[in-house]
């Protein structure tokens, strides 16, 4: 509770405190992502929606925040664009949607933050039909080892104070739970990375 009254307090400032990051180092992750998106979509952990702008209009989204602050300015951005989507209060840990309900599951810069986040991932395979894309961004440990060591300090005082992880790599989750990794990219001294990956189907032939 403590970490979602964190983030409760983050709403109103928070588009205005990623807009350094968002240009320093995301580069066009959003669009790349979002792009990838088909068919009947999940974006968990959807904060204030900066996602929103970026899906295909064919897209049917639902998007799930834990944070009713947050996802008010979802709702206001959403109206904004004039997207529908179906913004619910929810937690990644556990979703209320039926095994393999989406064909697109999408988790931008949230697992970071997320507690747990091998069960969110779980969670996140879990809602996803077999053969279904898996699309996530997140800032990483990085390639380079002096800047993961300063990581490290830096994830000395966010744990703690904001539950924020800097040395997290959900990729080697992904693969090990049989995804297969379509696209890759990793930039910013391996800090950012970005994939696409496809739940095995097994219910073929
Ligand atoms: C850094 S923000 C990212 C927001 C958005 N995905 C983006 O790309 O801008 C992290 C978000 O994850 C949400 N969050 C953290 N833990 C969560 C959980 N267990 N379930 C749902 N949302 C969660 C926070 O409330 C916050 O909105």
């Amino acid at each position: 509770m403590r970490l979602r009254r964190y983030w409760d307090r983050q709403a109103d400032s928070y588009d205005r405190q990623m807009a350094f990051a968002e240009r320093r180092f995301f580069a066009d992750t959003r669009p790349w992502l979002c792009g990838q998106a088909v068919g009947d979509a999940l974006e968990v952990a959807i904060g204030t929606g900066l996602n929103l702008a970026h899906y295909p209009d064919g897209v049917r989204l639902t998007g799930v925040e834990w944070s009713a602050p947050m996802l008010a300015v979802a709702r206001r951005r959403a109206d904004d664009l004039g997207r529908q989507v179906d913004l619910q209060q929810g937690d990644a840990r556990a979703l209320r949607f039926a095994d393999g309900r989406f064909d697109t599951v999408v988790c931008t810069f949230a697992l970071c933050g997320i507690s747990d986040e091998r069960i969110a991932l779980a969670e996140l395979a879990r809602v996803l039909r077999p053969g279904g894309l898996l699309l996530l961004a997140d800032h990483v440990a990085s390639s380079s080892w002096p800047v993961r060591v300063l990581q490290g300090l830096v994830d000395a005082v966010t744990v703690p104070l904001s539950g924020e992880h800097y040395r997290r790599r959900p990729l080697r989750r992904v693969r090990a739970m049989g995804f297969t990794v379509e696209r890759h990219e990793r930039f910013r001294l391996g800090i950012i990375e970005r994939l696409a990956a496809r739940k095995p189907d097994l219910t073929g032939p």
